[in-house]
């Protein structure tokens, strides 16, 4: 699962004793040798995506880690590239690989920013904000967007019931809640907790009208629906 470079078993143990905030700055210099990372062929068919729907001026990275989102957002942004985190340690890795970009150290719970954004995205970070947090991560991300602005960011379908990959998400969602109930500070962090539907709704909520776009490059299933779909929700 991991490479050579990855981070040992010692060291994810310790990332994942620890709180979210401290685990990353544990992980960072590691974290591009991780598969938690976003996988280049998602970033690059979600700028597929993306690319139709331009121009889009100012971007913004929710949750940036080290910067995988960022370049997505330098192929289809005219103007200025943000990436806002609460690690210090991963950002310091994004401002290694990306000089250029304006890195932003907050909660996404509070993002301390004006409506002056086109275009947010997120990878890979929604399953560290329980179900009422996701809701105030999206009017958070919905304040930061100038009027017609987009928020995009891809949904894999679930796995089959039953399947491998099912089980092993739930095996790993129930090891987190034994581990959040037994120790201190909590690691959140839920495979199965962001599900189209309450997704769509919480978006909804927020102030977004919401759509799906299909991501060919990343296959269908078995029943010829997509593996994996971009969500863009506009502020109207
Ligand atoms: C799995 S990493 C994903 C990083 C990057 N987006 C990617 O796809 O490679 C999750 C990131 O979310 C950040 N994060 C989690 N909760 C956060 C919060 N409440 N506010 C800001 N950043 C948060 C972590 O620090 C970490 O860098």
């Amino acid at each position: 699962m991991f490479s050579p470079e990855g981070p040992t078993f010692r060291e994810l143990t310790r990332q994942a004793l620890s709180s979210v905030e401290h685990g990353y700055d544990l992980l960072a210099g590691k974290f591009d040798a991780t598969p938690f990372r976003t996988p280049d062929r998602v970033l690059a068919s979600v700028a597929d995506a993306l690319e139709p729907l331009g121009p889009f001026d100012a971007g913004l990275d929710v949750c940036c880690g080290t910067g995988a989102g960022l370049d997505v957002l330098r192929s289809v942004c005219a103007g200025r590239i943000a990436g806002v985190d609460f690690s210090a340690g991963m950002l310091a890795e994004a401002r290694r690989t990306h000089p250029a970009a304006t890195l932003v150290r907050a909660d996404a719970l509070a993002l301390p920013f004006a409506p002056v954004f086109d275009l947010a995205v997120s990878f890979g970070a929604f399953g560290h904000f329980l179900p009422y947090e996701q809701r105030i991560l999206f009017a958070q991300v919905h304040a930061a967007l100038r009027r017609g602005g987009t928020f995009a960011f891809p949904l894999p379908a679930p796995p089959r019931v039953g399947s491998v990959p099912y089980w092993t998400l739930w095996a790993f969602d129930a090891a987190m809640r034994l581990r959040n109930a037994v120790w201190r500070p909590p690691f959140v962090m839920y495979y199965r907790t962001f599900r189209l539907a309450d997704v769509r709704s919480a978006l909804r909520a927020a102030g977004f009208e919401v759509e799906l776009r299909a991501m060919p490059a990343l296959g269908v299933r078995d029943d010829g629906s997509p593996r994996c779909r971009l969500v863009v929700a506009r502020k109207p």
